[in-house]
């Protein structure tokens, strides 16, 4: 893998709703190498208060061949009228703060916090529907090419992969999250893209105790060729150069699978979390999950 499938994150890297008293001046000089080394994805949340920086710095960069992947977030349930609106909402703040026409894709998300009925969280039929209804919202904006389905759980990523009109599915994907490498045989059977976010998970997996930073996991991440972007926030340049380096030289002998199937195994090992809270790990695991003896069938 090399820097044309990296996609610029940009949840942090400028002052913005999560870090207002961040300073800005790293992050887009980051943003602005990233480009002039190749970088051509950027990923946005009109929530976050950052598309101002991501519009600043392409503006004045001399490559015009930047697309966005922005984010839409829907609660599960929410009644078609609501979806359009949150996501025509997320598609025009988005083209508006960065002074584009046109996205390349809408990451949906089911908004778990304003889902109100729980139950609907496990029921694979109704996950699929909303992914199905949100790529039709999107595809009717006439503004965006693509719809990725961002998914928070494995039976999520099951049931969107079956989505009509859906082009792709995203999760976090890491070292401490491997699970959706499991379905990769499958997304690449569809023919759809699988974009892997936060591959250092906050940045929690590059802190070593030395002090020095180790990008082993990303160099984890990008050994899978079936990825298709990898969405990493990167605040300085230092950082940048360093995660170049990282998806330059992949480890050697992929272990991705394995990984994948021993976090399975040491999730089925817990008890399903009690009370109404929801959390990838807890029951939705066991139904739709593809077969585990030689999922590469
Ligand atoms: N629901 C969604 O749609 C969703 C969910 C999760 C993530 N995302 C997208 O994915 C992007 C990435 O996710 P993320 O920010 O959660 O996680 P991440 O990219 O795995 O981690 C980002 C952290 O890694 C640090 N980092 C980067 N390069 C480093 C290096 N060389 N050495 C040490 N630390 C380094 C960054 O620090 P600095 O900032 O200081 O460089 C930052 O704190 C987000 O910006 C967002 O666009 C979307």
């Amino acid at each position: 893998m090399g820097v044309d499938r990296l996609c610029f994150g940009t949840s942090t890297f400028v002052a913005g709703r999560l870090r207002p008293e961040k300073e800005s001046e790293p992050g887009m000089a980051a943003l602005h190498a990233a480009v002039s080394a190749g970088v051509r994805l950027v990923h946005s949340n009109p929530k976050l208060g950052t598309q101002w920086a991501v519009r600043r710095v392409l503006d004045s960069a001399s490559t015009a061949d930047v697309s966005h992947l922005v984010k839409a977030e829907v609660p599960l349930g929410a009644d078609l009228a609501t979806m359009r609106s949150r996501i025509m909402l997320a598609i025009e703040e988005s083209c508006t703060n960065l002074g584009v026409d046109q996205l390349r894709a809408v990451t949906v998300e089911i908004d778990l916090k304003r889902t109100q009925d729980q139950a609907l969280l496990v029921n694979s039929q109704a996950v699929m529907e909303f992914y199905a209804n949100a790529a039709e919202v999107v595809r009717g904006s006439g503004r965006v090419s693509q719809v990725i389905a961002y998914c928070h759980s494995p039976a999520h990523l099951a049931a969107a992969s079956l989505a009509e009109d859906v082009h792709g599915v995203a999760a976090q994907y890491n070292v401490a999250e491997p699970w959706p490498a499991l379905f990769l045989d499958d997304i690449e059977r569809r023919g759809l893209q699988f974009v892997g976010m936060s591959p250092l998970r906050r940045g929690t997996l590059a802190a070593h105790p030395s002090g020095a930073a180790d990008l082993t996991p990303l160099r984890w991440v990008v050994t899978e060729p079936r990825i298709s972007s990898v969405v990493i926030t990167m605040s300085s340049p230092r950082h940048l150069r360093q995660v170049i380096k990282a998806v330059r030289s992949p480890l050697e002998a992929p272990s991705v699978h394995e990984l994948a199937s021993a976090w399975l195994n040491a999730q089925h090992r817990h008890a399903s979390p009690e009370g109404t809270g929801w959390s990838p790990a807890d029951r939705l695991l066991s139904s739709y999950l593809p077969a585990q003896e030689d999922p590469r069938d």
